[in-house]
């Protein structure tokens, strides 16, 4: 039988003891991995300590948990079930997600290191509540079309579920329903494993799968390494199709997969190393607020981080002390999630830490120059203070690559003009985001339409809607989620011709 945790909370933010099941959630119970698996230490980033440990499958886990969604698939769920009835669960969910807000944040502030707020604010009631009742008002709502061609015949199209649907969830933000909800909305079940270093949240969120009344079998959740589980989803011959969220190089890795196993759809949404582009009319103290918000919040840990800050010069000088001081403020806000008034806190793990200092490293060796920050903060945990380069040029890893971390280059350019600005925002392999800051609305248009993003926000940081689409152009993504666009990961198009008097 798999052991249960309970953590018990006494900070001034919030106390209370949350118990998790460590094990394996197949078809709606709780199993351990049938040959041993692994156990996995989960850390606390504030001080490098285990929390807990959990149980990790193998790829003999992974064909019980598809085996057991297969069933599901055919039994109770599916097009079976009509969209109403999957809409209620969705929304029951989200009910249960929101009574259990606090508990459910206490959890991912935890794990993540962030703060306890921003953990309940963002993640818990705005990302995992809202995209479950958005989706809930999808799953009734899944149309075809009809297709006038000629007087002979009839044509229309459905919009079918794959059936067994892999997901693999990150680190950043480890809540499952960006996945799950659009993809349980659509007919489909769910073979899914949060990222091993984050998984305390998804834990908890199966006792509530449960709850909600979800048929044994339509989420199955199997934590374990993206070598042993990761590997095993992509590959397996009965998944039709994958949605990932997570690195452009694990992305490349789960494409192979697919592409030597079954050639299941794949939807990606990857890294990103996006440019904010601050323009001489626009008004100051917002694009301050805006830029530091777009690379600094989560700790710079966001795939939308705009990590490149492209200023122009009649406000650089102005703007880089601003911005320099917000990086001030964040640094003396640095503590542990649960500390009042704490807004920094420590990057995931020991891993990410080393990256990121690796990088602050490259920064200073390739001859970029640190305004402020560039070390890590304190002697525990894996706190590194908001760093800001100045002087970094194109061909920089730090202007290249993407650090993760809490890591941006401020740069001066002339004119919008000649679209100078616009190849630097576009000289990356990304294409994720980009932010415009500028009261000019014709440029706010001209410079959206040339920038190579999935997304653009005029006059703001990136801020995701439920509603709207998100997602990657280039290296960053190949599919979108929010949105009805998300629908398309979830569905396949089957057009059905009928001939109604064409004789031969
Ligand atoms: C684009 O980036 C490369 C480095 O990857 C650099 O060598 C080149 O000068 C950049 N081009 C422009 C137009 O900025
Ligand atoms: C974006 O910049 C690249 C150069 O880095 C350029 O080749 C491309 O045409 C630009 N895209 C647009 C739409 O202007």
């Amino acid at each position: 039988m798999p052991q249960a945790y309970t953590h018990t909370f006494d900070t001034p933010l919030y106390k209370g003891s949350v118990t998790i099941n460590i094990g394996l959630f197949i078809d709606g119970k709780w199993v351990d991995p049938v040959d041993g698996g692994d156990r996995i230490d989960v850390v606390d980033p504030c001080t490098g300590k285990v929390i807990t440990s959990v149980v990790g499958g193998t790829s003999k886990d992974v064909d019980i948990a598809v085996a057991a969604a297969e069933k599901a698939y055919k039994t109770s769920w599916g097009l079976k079930v009509p969209g109403s009835e999957r809409g209620k669960l969705l929304a029951k969910l989200a009910d249960l997600v929101e009574q259990h807000g606090d508990e459910l944040a206490a959890l991912e502030a935890l794990n993540v290191g962030k703060p306890f707020h921003m953990a309940k604010m963002i993640d818990i009631m705005t990302i995992t509540v809202q995209s479950l009742r958005y989706y809930a008002g999808w799953a009734d709502k899944i149309q075809g079309k009809t297709i006038e061609t000629n007087e002979n015949k009839m044509a229309y199209t459905r919009h079918e579920p794959y059936g067994v649907v892999g997901a693999i969830t990150p680190w950043n933000i480890p809540i499952v329903t960006l996945k799950i909800a659009p993809l349980l909305a659509t007919g489909n079940v769910a073979v899914l494993k949060p990222s091993e270093v984050t998984p305390l949240t998804a834990l908890y969120f199966a006792d509530l799968v449960n709850k909600a009344g979800f048929p044994p079998g339509t989420v199955n959740i199997i934590n374990g390494y993206g070598s042993t589980v990761g590997d095993a989803i992509s590959r397996h011959p009965s998944i039709r199709a994958i949605a990932f969220t997570g690195s452009t190089l694990t992305g490349r890795k789960i494409l192979k997969a697919s592409a030597e196993s079954n050639m299941k759809k794949v939807a990606l949404e990857l890294g990103g190393k996006s440019p904010t582009i601050v323009f001489d009319d626009a008004e100051l103290d917002q694009a301050i607020k805006w830029a530091s918000g777009g690379i600094f919040s989560n700790m710079g840990q966001g795939c939308v981080a705009g990590s490149r800050i492209y200023v122009q010069e009649g406000i650089y000088d102005q703007f880089l002390q601003g911005f320099k001081k917000s990086a001030e403020v964040l640094t003396d806000a640095t503590g542990g999630p649960f500390e009042p008034g704490a807004q920094h806190g420590p990057q995931v793990s020991s891993l990410q830490f080393e990256r990121v200092m690796g990088y602050i490293n490259s920064g200073k060796t390739e001859g970029a120059n640190v305004l402020i920050g560039g070390e890590r903060q304190g002697n525990t945990g894996y706190f590194i203070k908001p760093t800001i380069f100045t002087e970094a040029k194109a061909d920089m890893k730090i202007m290249q690559e993407e650090i993760f971390g809490p890591v941006c280059s401020v740069v001066k350019f002339k004119t919008e003009e000649g679209k100078q600005v616009t190849e630097w925002a576009n000289n990356t392999t990304y294409g994720l985001s980009a932010n415009v800051l500028t009261t000019n609305v014709a440029r706010s248009i001209r410079m959206a339409n040339n920038l190579e993003a999935g997304s653009v926000w005029v006059n703001s940081g990136p801020v995701v809607d439920m509603a709207v689409p998100f997602g990657g152009f280039k290296q960053s993504g190949n599919s979108k989620e929010f949105g009805q666009y998300a629908l398309d990961a979830y569905t396949q198009v089957k057009a059905i011709h009928i001939n109604i008097g064409q004789r031969l």
